[in-house]
């Protein structure tokens, strides 16, 4: 359906936009050669190199498909390009591949095979595809995320979690191009999966699942990168919401659309008054650590719902994606053209040492919002 923005909202995203746009000219210049992640004293780090593996390093390229589509000035182009061919280097590394294909290779080779048609593009999407759909477990239906063991020893052969949905596009991205229907049999099980086993009754999901490797039965859950066993780590709850949408969007199974509203309004049910957004949703009261990426994140998601419905329902998901949105624009962006990151105040893990810094992914999603709410985006999951 039709996005039916207000005057004033639509003026105000085109706004934010245009004041967005003007500084990613600036920044984009002065990092055309990196793989930013964070920024170190207002400077854009580089994963480039040995770090070429970071799962986020597809979202600068992602922020440049989205800039060419927005002005056609080829640089952006240029610079999108070079982070793909960089990622070379992992696509032919076993040991460094994981479950994060669909987040390294939608935004920049898929995007890229989508926009030019660039064979080599699809080559790097296809191969991406493959490692992906070599994850399955075809005893518990799901994708493994991890390799190896974690800190404390655990293995991971048997954990999914729930960041995956978002990988999921890669596989639907396949068998449409290829006419092959098992990358989309994967995603499917893996979504059906995930319905069952992370997303509780109230709306809300569990990060981690972990199942037995060889019976596929499911042995339990952990808090992984929020609060505690139980809780409802922000982000996450926005991979379900956003991720849950796109299966739909790729399947059109109306389950996957329960699920992902289900989801949303658990999300919209506990939006704070400031529209500012917490690691966890289960934190303890005393802690005021936010994940502005998850904010970003969700409005993506509320406005993928929103295009689906009229009335008072669009204007449900569309309010809500508005007010965070307009939080982060008037109280989390760093509006200084002299810095390179956009939203302030990103986590990546509530127990992690440091909080709160800027991270590349919530500059993406917050781009892409805006390009969402002014009907320019290119569509990359
Ligand atoms: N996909 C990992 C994270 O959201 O931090």
């Amino acid at each position: 359906m039709k996005l039916e923005l207000g005057e004033k909202q639509l003026a105000w995203a085109t706004k934010t936009l245009e004041q967005t746009a003007k500084k990613l000219e600036q920044v984009s210049r002065g990092s055309a050669h990196k793989i930013p992640y964070t920024t170190v004293n207002g400077v854009h780090d580089d994963k480039s190199g040995k770090r070429d593996s970071w799962w986020t390093n597809g979202f600068w390229g992602g922020m440049m498909w989205q800039l060419y589509t927005l002005t056609g000035d080829p640089f952006y182009r240029t610079v999108a390009e070079e982070n793909e061919k960089k990622l070379d280097t992992n696509l032919m590394d076993y040991d460094k591949m994981d479950h994060d294909n669909g987040f390294k290779w939608l935004p920049t080779a898929v995007a890229n095979y989508r926009k030019t048609g660039n064979r080599q593009s699809r080559n790097r999407g296809l191969l991406a595809a493959g490692q992906l759909a070599g994850r399955y477990n075809c005893a518990g239906h799901f994708i493994r995320a991890w390799n190896d063991w974690d800190d404390n020893g655990r293995d991971h052969r048997g954990w999914a979690i729930i960041d995956c949905m978002m990988n999921l596009p890669l596989l639907y991205w396949a068998s449409e191009e290829t006419g092959d229907p098992r990358f989309r049999q994967i995603a499917v099980h893996h979504a059906d999966t995930a319905q069952r086993c992370f997303v509780r009754g109230d709306g809300s999901v569990r990060h981690i699942v972990e199942f037995d490797p060889d019976t596929g039965e499911m042995v339990r859950d952990y808090g992984g990168q929020g609060y505690e066993e139980g809780s409802s780590w922000t982000r996450g709850q926005t991979w379900g919401l956003y991720g849950f949408t796109l299966s739909f969007l790729h399947t059109g199974d109306r389950a996957y659309l329960e699920t992902a509203e289900r989801i949303a309004n658990y999300f919209i049910a506990n939006i704070p008054e400031s529209g500012l957004i917490p690691v966890d949703f289960r934190q303890p009261e005393d802690v005021t650590w936010e994940d502005s990426t998850a904010a970003a994140i969700a409005a993506c998601g509320l406005i993928e719902l929103a295009k689906l419905h009229e009335g008072r329902q669009q204007k449900l998901y569309l309010d809500a994606a508005l007010k965070l949105l307009r939080a982060l624009a008037d109280q989390r962006l760093n509006w200084d053209e002299n810095e390179d990151n956009l939203l302030t105040k990103c986590t990546g893990a509530y127990h992690d040492k440091e909080h709160e810094f800027s991270i590349i992914y919530g500059d993406y999603y917050f781009l892409e919002a805006l390009m969402k709410l002014t009907g320019q985006e290119l569509f990359i999951w």
